[in-house]
């Protein structure tokens, strides 16, 4: 798998739709999850070398709720109901951050939504 960003339309989904109706997405279009808990993206990424690397989720939320996520690395939850707030508009996007543990090689992040509002929409994952 690629190191650097996969765009979340190329990634595993289950539950969501690649849609490109907001403007400002990377790539081709972005995941629009499904109203649903559990509903999720998952992203193959290659590291060099294992260690503790930021990872950054870029989405759009036009609602004024938060859209929390479970943010899993290779099996473990690394951030659990890590926050997805309101960026505005649907058309506005923002990156979430957060630190994550990776092995050397390949990597299986998932973003996984803990509502029943599902995810955010979702452009990529970048390492
Ligand atoms: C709207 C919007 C979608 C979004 C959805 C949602 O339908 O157009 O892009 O995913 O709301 O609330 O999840």
């Amino acid at each position: 798998p690629p190191g650097g960003r996969v765009e979340a339309e190329n990634a595993t989904i289950s539950q969501g739709a690649v849609e490109s109706d907001h403007a400002g997405f990377s790539g081709t279009g972005f995941v629009n999850y499904d109203n649903v808990t559990g509903s999720y993206v998952e992203f193959q990424l290659n590291a060099a070398q294992a260690g503790d690397t930021t990872l950054t989720l870029r989405f759009a939320n036009g609602t004024t709720t938060d859209r929390p996520m479970d943010i899993t690395v290779n099996g473990a939850v690394v951030s659990a109901g890590h926050s997805f707030p309101g960026t505005g508009a649907w058309t506005t996007w923002q990156s979430a951050t957060l630190t994550v543990p990776l092995k050397a090689g390949a990597n299986t992040i998932r973003a996984a939504a803990t509502t029943a509002n599902g995810g955010p929409n979702l452009d990529y994952a970048e390492v």
